[in-house]
């Protein structure tokens, strides 16, 4: 457990009550990679379970956080401000894969986060980042300026169609592929956009990485709460099995992933 110092506590959505949390702490910039969560004791209402947030970006000694207001925890989190305290975990989990080739970043709503620190991380190892996200209308778009700082381009859909591409953001994945059918693909997003995502990835047979989300307990391997079903091949063949996402995932290369 640690104690750090918000920095700044701001709401980016006026749509959505979607905040973006700074505060300084070098232990964790330290050693966090793309991808990787952190577990927030949030006060008010809520019970004492921490709650899981991934980071979204690590800028020199600061930890940047985007969370949406969904219940008790989150709206106390959402009144803090800066020079207060939050008591923070982590970081946890295995992240992306730093590949240096080209990637297609795929986010649907709040799921875009991790994928500003894995864009960041995939451009640093001279890789070509692209992003592809989708979201319910134009007024819910948050961060899209921070993809644009790291990726090569930011393909925008909505499902209303009030910008950029009118429909699902798998279809210009799918468009995506066609043309760049040696590029990787990571996602993040709600779990029925993610399933299709991996469906047509892998179908394209090109390598996908999936960021799972399940609710948690202890945030650290030990209460199973958090556990997703996975597949293995073994020395006796193929199988499955319940995989804790807190600390073996959250990101998951997809071919192991069984959706249902
Ligand atoms: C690996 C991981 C990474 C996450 N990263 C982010 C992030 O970057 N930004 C962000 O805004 N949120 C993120 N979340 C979701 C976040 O943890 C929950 O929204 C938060 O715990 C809700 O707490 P609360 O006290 O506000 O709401 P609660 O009162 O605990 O719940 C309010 C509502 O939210 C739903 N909910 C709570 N937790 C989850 C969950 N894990 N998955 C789906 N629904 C949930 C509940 O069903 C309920 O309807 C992440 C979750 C996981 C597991
Ligand atoms: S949350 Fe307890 S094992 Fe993952």
């Amino acid at each position: 457990m640690a104690i750090y110092t918000i920095e700044k506590n701001e709401r980016i959505c006026e749509a959505a009550e979607i905040y973006r949390l700074t505060f300084k702490a070098p232990d964790i910039t330290a050693k966090a990679s793309a991808g990787q969560i952190i577990h927030i004791v949030c006060g008010g209402d809520a019970n004492s379970l921490r709650r899981p947030i991934s980071i979204c970006e690590c800028d020199g000694d600061s930890v940047i956080i985007c969370f949406e207001v969904r219940g008790a925890g989150t709206r106390e989190l959402a009144a803090r401000g800066a020079g207060d305290t939050i008591d923070v975990i982590g970081p946890y989990g295995k992240g992306f894969p730093i590949l240096s080739g080209k990637v297609a970043l795929v986010g649907g709503g709040i799921g875009i986060y991790p994928l500003i620190s894995a864009a960041k991380a995939v451009k640093a190892a001279g890789g070509e980042p692209v992003a592809l996200l989708g979201f319910r209308n134009k007024e819910l778009m948050n961060m899209t300026d921070t993809f644009d700082n790291y990726c090569d381009k930011v393909m925008i859909a909505t499902d209303d169609g009030s910008y950029g591409h009118h429909g699902f953001v798998t279809a210009i994945l799918e468009q995506y592929l066609d043309e760049n059918p040696d590029a990787s693909v990571f996602v993040c997003g709600p779990r029925g956009m993610m399933a299709a995502v991996s469906k047509i990835s892998l179908e394209k047979g090109n390598e996908c990485y999936v960021s799972m989300e399940e609710r948690m307990g202890c945030g650290v391997g030990a209460c199973l709460a958090c556990v997703c079903k996975t597949q293995f091949v073994g020395n006796e063949g193929k199988g499955e099995k319940y995989t804790r996402v807190c600390v073996d995932g959250p990101v998951f290369n997809a071919k192991e992933v069984i959706w249902e």
